[in-house]
C-alpha cells in the first residue's frame, strides 16, 4: 500500500504522542524501583557489570503493552523481551533503562530510551532522565526539543572546546576504549563517562557534550538518541537495522557539526585490535 505523505505525518503525530506518554510512565515506573532499589534483587548478564533487575523487565513491559493498544502491527525491539517483527513499516526500538550499573548503583544517570523506526531511519526519538525530570524528544523533520525549548547545536563547538563522552564495555577489547580516550586526550580534547550512553547522546543533542562515541552499542541505546542529536543539527554515523542485523550491536559515533568529523577520525577501528 502507497500512503500520502499527508497520511505519513499524521501517523507519526499519534506515535510522537504516544511515545512521549509512555516516557513519562515509563520514567515514573522506573524512578519508583529507583527509589527502593535496595529491595530489588541484581542479576548479571554478560559479567559482573552488565547487571538488571526486575525494574528494567516490568518497565518495557509497560511500554509493550502501552504499544500493542495503540499501534497493534508495528515491530518491537526492546532489549529485555526481544524482537517481534511488525507489519505496519514502524518498528519501536526501546531501552526501558539505559545505565542500569549506574541505576543499581544509586547513581542518578539513566534513563528511558524509546525510538521508532521507519524505512530504515529513526524517525522518533524520546529520552526521559527521570533523577533530573528532564524529557529530550525529537520528531524527524520537526527539530528536537528539552523541556518543550528547542534545541539547536552551535557549529563553533569542538572537540577542543567542548567535552566529549565515551562509552565502553566487554563486547570490545579494554585496549580499544583506552585508545578512544588516548587519540581524544592528544588531540586536546577531554572525555566524560555517565554509565548512560543513551543520556550521553541526549546531552550531545543539548549541546553539553559536543560528541559521543562508543566502540560497540546496540540499537536500543542509540536510536533515541541519534534522532534527536540529527534534529538539533548534528550528525550521526549510519546504524545497521535491515532484517536481523537490528539486534546486533555496531560503532556509535554522534556530534555536532564542529566535532562529528575530529572525531570520526579519531575513532580507533576494530580491525586494529
Ligand atoms: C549500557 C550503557 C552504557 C554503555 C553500554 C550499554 P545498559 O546500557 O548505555 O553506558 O557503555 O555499552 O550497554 O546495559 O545500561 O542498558
Ligand atoms: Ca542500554
Ligand atoms: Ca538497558
Amino acid at each position: 500500500m502507497i500512503i500520502s505523505s499527508t497520511e505519513d505525518t499524521i501517523d507519526l503525530d499519534k506515535r510522537f504522542q504516544l511515545a512521549q506518554e509512555m516516557a513519562e510512565e515509563a520514567g515514573a515506573l522506573a524512578l519508583d524501583y529507583f527509589q527502593r532499589r535496595h529491595e530489588l534483587m541484581i542479576e548479571t548478564k554478560r559479567d559482573l557489570h552488565d547487571v538488571v533487575s526486575i525494574a528494567d523487565r516490568n518497565v518495557e513491559d509497560l511500554i509493550r503493552k502501552r504499544i500493542s493498544a495503540s499501534f497493534p502491527d508495528d515491530g518491537i525491539l526492546g532489549e529485555e523481551h526481544g524482537y517481534e517483527e511488525g507489519t505496519s513499516g514502524y518498528t519501536w526500538v526501546v531501552d526501558p533503562i539505559d545505565g542500569t550499573a549506574p541505576f543499581l548503583n544509586g547513581l542518578s544517570s539513566w534513563c528511558v530510551s524509546i525510538a521508532l523506526l521507519h524505512d530504515g531511519e529513526p524517525v522518533i526519538g524520546v529520552i526521559k532522565a527521570p533523577c533530573d525530570n528532564e524529557t529530550f524528544a525529537a520528531m524527524k523533520g520537526k527539530g528536537a526539543t528539552l523541556d518543550g525549548q528547542s534545541l539547536e547545536l552551535d557549529p563553533e563547538r569542538t572537540l577542543q572546546n567542548g567535552l566529549t563522552g565515551i562509552g565502553g564495555n566487554s563486547h570490545v577489547p579494554p585496549a580499544m576504549i583506552g585508545a578512544s580516550i588516548t587519540s581524544l586526550l592528544e588531540a586536546g580534547g577531554n572525555f566524560v563517562r555517565t554509565g548512560s550512553g543513551a543520556l550521553m547522546l541526549a546531552h550531545v543533542a543539548a549541546g553539553r557534550l559536543v560528541g559521543y562515541y562508543e566502540p560497540y552499542m546496540h540499537a536500543w541505546d542509540c536510536l533515541a538518541g541519534y534522532c534527536l542529536v540529527k534534529e538539533a543539527g548534528g550528525e550521526h554515523l549510519r546504524f545497521p537495522v535491515e532484517g536481523e542485523t537490528i539486534r546486533k550491536g555496531s560503532p556509535v559515533l554522534a556530534a555536532g557539526p564542529g566535532a562529528f568529523r575530529d572525531l570520526e577520525e579519531l575513532a580507533p577501528r576494530i580491525e586494529n585490535f
